[in-house]
């Protein structure tokens, strides 16, 4: 007698393999036996529908919104149970007092007013998500960007040896804390600003605790294959495997670029350097406005880049030196915290309302924003996205965080890839495009990330594997929401457990927060 039997489903496993009918036996948090006939004190009658392993967001920025609203509501109804965050470079942890000040001041723009950045070391990050309690589980990894603002605040500089030292030494200590990696943001201030040989002395702690090296890489437009061939050279020489963040290719001039980056992936894998990716199934990007500027109007951070705005010199040669592949029109805003007017219009919306060219309403609207304006990209296209998402190295990551449509985030217009990245893959791109098969896209979201990360009891439906499940209807399952509507929870997800409790039932969030921070050990 189980606790609980997930009764008639078509198991997908998540190993590849096509499904086979069954039911799911559960004790406690545990899957006890894969079977038929299973009798539990509860059962949930799946009824012929699909049961997957819960899905494991390998690529989000949960950090602080899970301390915010530890519902998930955006992730676990899509069927995440597990986030792996810290990515991009950026993470919670460790943060020192000149991070936590920086923060207090520039990172305000979706966290409530009273929100306390009160944590310092990834220990006590990890601690207050358990505190408070998770609807998902969460693995950590640290952040380059984070561990280099600690040591050398926006330096554009190399390290001193004692810098490095010290770097190493906060990475270090965050992987004996329990965090999966490390990653990167090489497009982003501060880590940009570490060239390739910091970040293989890095990655060598890294691959001394058997942890995943993740990288937003140095370019995903003109320079794209020399970042690729960046990030599997830093594998190479630092024996530590790779994940390269939301394989992409943006811009006109460099669509169809995947082709030759995915070969380059292909050689490296030949080679012996584990190298895969992650890919959201959209052909919009999301990031802050301030991803366009040069990246030496960032150095001294937040604080110069607004003395720059305001420097008509600066301006200038900003402007000059502008990262632009596409045209303003093909730029939203996502929140403008003071202007919220502009909230899901175009830079050439907005420009026009200003009475302004678009450039200068860039400026003026970072002025005003104090240099927080996330904003919505449509610089890809449908046929890399398609070639990116065929290659078996490649795995679902939302990029985005657990948020809802309330509160702080009411009037937020985020990327619509927080509410249906994983729907969407299963629906649109597996069902109805039939781009891969439904298993394939259920391992690239679950075991193919358990392995990637170093999970090793998530993203099977085995027995001794915990009972993160899901249960979801392969005909009707389908994402929602949309670059107008995005606040939109997908549907035909039926039920959401995570270890063994049920947080999503008939498609509504119980309350219940049975996850887990994950720690590496
Ligand atoms: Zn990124
Ligand atoms: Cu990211």
């Amino acid at each position: 007698m189980f606790d609980l039997v997930i009764k008639n489903g078509r198991i997908f496993d998540g190993s590849g393999n096509p499904w086979f009918h069954g039911d799911v036996g559960i004790t406690g948090d545990t899957i006890a036996q894969v079977g038929v006939g299973l009798e539990g004190e509860k059962t949930i009658d799946a009824g012929g529908l699909a049961v997957s392993p819960g899905f494991i967001d390998i690529h989000s920025h949960s950090d602080i919104p899970l301390l915010v609203d530890p519902r998930a509501q955006s992730k676990i109804r899509q069927g995440v149970t597990t986030e792996v965050v810290g990515q991009c470079g950026n993470s919670a942890a460790p943060m020192n007092e000149k991070v936590r000040a920086y923060r207090d001041t520039y990172s305000r723009s979706l966290v409530p007013e009273d929100f306390q950045f009160d944590w310092d070391t990834m220990d006590s990050y990890m601690r207050k998500l358990e505190s408070q309690g998770v609807a998902v589980n969460v693995a950590p990894v640290v952040g380059h960007g984070t561990v280099r603002q600690n040591v050398m605040g926006f330096d554009n500089r190399e390290p001193t040896q004692d810098e490095l030292e010290e770097m190493k030494s906060l990475v270090r200590q965050a992987l004996e804390e329990g965090a999966w990696g490390m990653s990167t943001g090489l497009i982003y201030p501060p880590s940009v600003y570490g060239k390739t040989p910091e970040i293989i002395e890095l990655c060598k702690v890294v691959s001394e605790y058997n942890a995943t090296y993740f990288t937003h890489i140095r370019g995903e437009a003109e320079t794209l294959l020399e970042a690729v061939e960046e990030a599997c050279t830093i594998g190479r020489e630092a024996a530590v495997r790779v994940q390269i963040a939301h394989f992409k290719a943006s811009g006109p001039a460099n669509w169809g670029k995947t082709k030759e980056s995915l070969a380059l992936v292909e050689k490296f894998r030949s080679l012996g350097v584990d190298v895969t990716f992650d890919q959201y199934p959209y052909i919009a990007s999301s990031t802050n406005l301030t991803a366009l500027l040069p990246h030496w109007s960032m150095e001294g951070g937040a604080e110069q880049l607004l003395k720059h705005l305001q420097d008509p010199e600066a301006r200038a040669k900003m402007a000059q030196e502008l990262r632009l592949n596409y045209g303003w029109d093909k730029i939203m805003v996502a929140k403008a915290k003071n202007n919220p007017q502009f909230n899901g219009k175009t830079i050439q919306e907005i420009a026009q309302e200003m009475g302004k060219e678009p450039l200068d309403a860039v400026f003026e609207l970072l002025l005003q924003e104090e240099a927080q304006v996330p904003s919505v990209m449509f610089g890809m296209n449908e046929e890399d996205v398609r070639r990116v998402m065929k290659s078996p190295h490649g795995m679902v990551g939302s990029d985005g965080s657990a948020i809802c449509p309330e509160g702080v985030w009411r009037d937020f217009v985020p990327h619509p890839r927080y509410y249906g990245t994983f729907p969407r893959v299963l629906g649109h791109y597996a069902r109805d495009e039939k781009i891969i098969p439904l298993q394939e896209a259920v391992r690239k979201m679950t075991w193919a990330p358990a392995r990637k990360v170093g999970l090793k009891d998530r993203g099977l439906i085995h027995p001794g594997f915990k009972a993160d499940l899901v249960v979801f209807n392969p005909e009707t399952v389908k994402d929602k929401a949309t670059f107008q509507n995005p606040h939109q929870y997908p549907q035909g997800i039926h039920y959401v457990l995570v270890n063994g409790e049920i947080v999503v039932q008939n498609g509504e969030h119980t309350g219940r927060l049975p996850g887990k921070v994950l720690r590496r050990n």
